[in-house]
């Protein structure tokens, strides 16, 4: 497996455009399964995004990634209603799809997406909605089956906002003779842009306030749509600047996705200038404290931006301290910042930072995604060499984290898997 060196303690001064939203792009390709002839532009190039298209050919869908552009073409319907288990074992939010094949097939077959290392991940909120919806559903070990004849109109109330059972809900209803109604739903940008998505193939679905309104439509066509910037990577580059000092201009933006965290980052002495797709930040040579950060379902600051602004945190000016809401298992980047001289104290959910100039480069191990891109922001504000092992997590989510950071100057390579042992062995 391939590594990260970086060899950090400079500032950063540059500018780069930002990748397609992962979170909006998975949703949405699950959502081309039920259309017949989808164009969506701006797809990150990620191995999620592979994962999901792999999961579209075993379906049936035929499916050409190239230059960021995805073109999607079903005749009718799915040769498949069952997602191979190493699919399902390689990216866990394949639950995705679940909704869209019991649309299509009536019938859906998946193993248990199981938990990864930030949490025990459950789906009871998606099961508990199709059941409400008419669904039959079975366990049986770790497998699930799902049946449906008629997907019936509900009014369902989420326990949690969660993401991914509003989606899978969305999925389900979209084409269907149901009216469904959504209350204490997610209300994440990417939940609109896979709204938008389904509009755009003749779907007919509203929301508001928490509510999503679906009103089901006979049959879903073709479309051409260009998926919505990533705002966690926008806030991954910018959280490195803030770490590090300097400036620079991030391109292919939506700063009102990001309108707390931009105050956070305001709140810790950065200058930020917003344009419609643009934001451009002046950051001190180290951040003043951000106070209390309190991860919560949007518009409450994002739990994927958790780690990354614990890493600027980690090279401040005074304490700031974190509670993590959503996640149960979500420090996971803390030993590893401890390695760099971080100053990080946890107790439960919570964690506070007690900022210091000088952190120095060490061999860290990635062991999630937004974990792993926090290593590489604390990385570039420690002085000396850096090398970050495991880094397969933030391929997953980041297109070319060196390359994005490259842009802004930042000394960072790719290196082969043998790199360092001698040095740090
Ligand atoms: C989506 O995950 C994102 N993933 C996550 O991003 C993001 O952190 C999360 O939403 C919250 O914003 C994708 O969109 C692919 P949830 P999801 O359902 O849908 C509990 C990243 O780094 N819950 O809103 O899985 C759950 O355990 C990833 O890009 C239940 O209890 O998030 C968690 O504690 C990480 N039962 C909380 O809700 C359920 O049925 C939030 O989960 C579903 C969820």
């Amino acid at each position: 497996m391939e590594k990260l060196k970086i060899n950090g303690g400079r500032k950063l001064r540059g500018e780069t455009r930002v990748q397609g939203a992962k979170n909006a792009c998975l949703p949405i390709l699950a959502a081309a399964a039920l259309g017949e002839s989808c164009i969506i532009h701006n797809c990150p190039d990620l191995t999620d995004t592979h994962a999901a298209l792999k999961i579209l050919e075993s379906l049936g869908v035929c499916t050409e990634f190239e230059n960021n552009t995805v073109r999607t073409h079903s005749c009718g319907s799915l040769s498949s209603c069952r997602i191979p288990d190493g699919l399902m074992k390689e990216m866990r939010s394949s639950v995705m799809f679940l909704g869209a094949i019991l649309s299509k097939c009536k019938r859906a077959e998946i193993t248990y997406p199981g938990g990864c290392s930030i949490g025990a991940r459950p789906i009871d909120l998606h099961l508990e909605a199709f059941r409400k919806m008419g669904a039959e559903i079975e366990e049986e070990g770790d497998k699930i089956i799902c049946t449906i004849d008629e997907i019936k109109s509900a009014k369902i109330n989420l326990g949690f906002p969660s993401v991914g059972a509003t989606e899978n809900i969305m999925l389900l209803s979209a084409m269907s003779d149901a009216e469904i109604e959504i209350d204490n739903a997610a209300a994440e940008p990417e939940i609109l842009d896979l709204q938008n998505f389904i509009n755009s193939m003749g779907g007919n679905i509203c929301s508001g306030g928490r509510k999503v309104f679906i009103k089901g439509v006979k049959e879903l066509g073709n479309t051409e749509y260009k998926i919505m910037p990533d705002r966690i990577a926008a806030l991954t580059y910018l959280s490195g600047i803030a770490a590090c000092g300097g400036m620079g201009k991030l391109n292919s933006v939506r700063p009102e996705h990001m309108v707390l965290p931009l105050k956070i980052l305001e709140r810790g002495g950065s200058e930020i200038e917003c344009g419609d797709d643009f934001i451009i930040m002046k950051a001190p040579s180290r951040p003043k404290s951000y106070g209390k950060i309190i991860t919560l379902p949007y518009p409450g600051f994002p739990t994927d931006a958790q780690a990354i602004f614990m890493a600027a945190a980690s090279r401040g000016r005074g304490k700031s301290s974190f509670k993590e809401n959503i996640f149960e298992n979500r420090f996971r980047h803390v030993s590893e910042i401890r390695k760099l001289g971080g100053r990080i104290e946890t107790e439960g959910n919570e964690a506070e930072i007690c900022g210091r100039r000088r952190l120095r480069g060490e061999v860290l191990t990635a062991k999630d995604l937004r974990g792993g891109a926090a290593l590489v922001v604390a990385g570039l504000a420690a002085k000396g060499e850096t090398i970050i092992e495991n880094i397969g997590y933030i391929d997953r989510g980041y297109e070319n984290i060196e390359r994005s950071f490259g842009d802004f100057g930042a000394e960072i390579a790719r290196v082969d898997e043998s790199y360092g042992r001698e040095i740090h062995s």
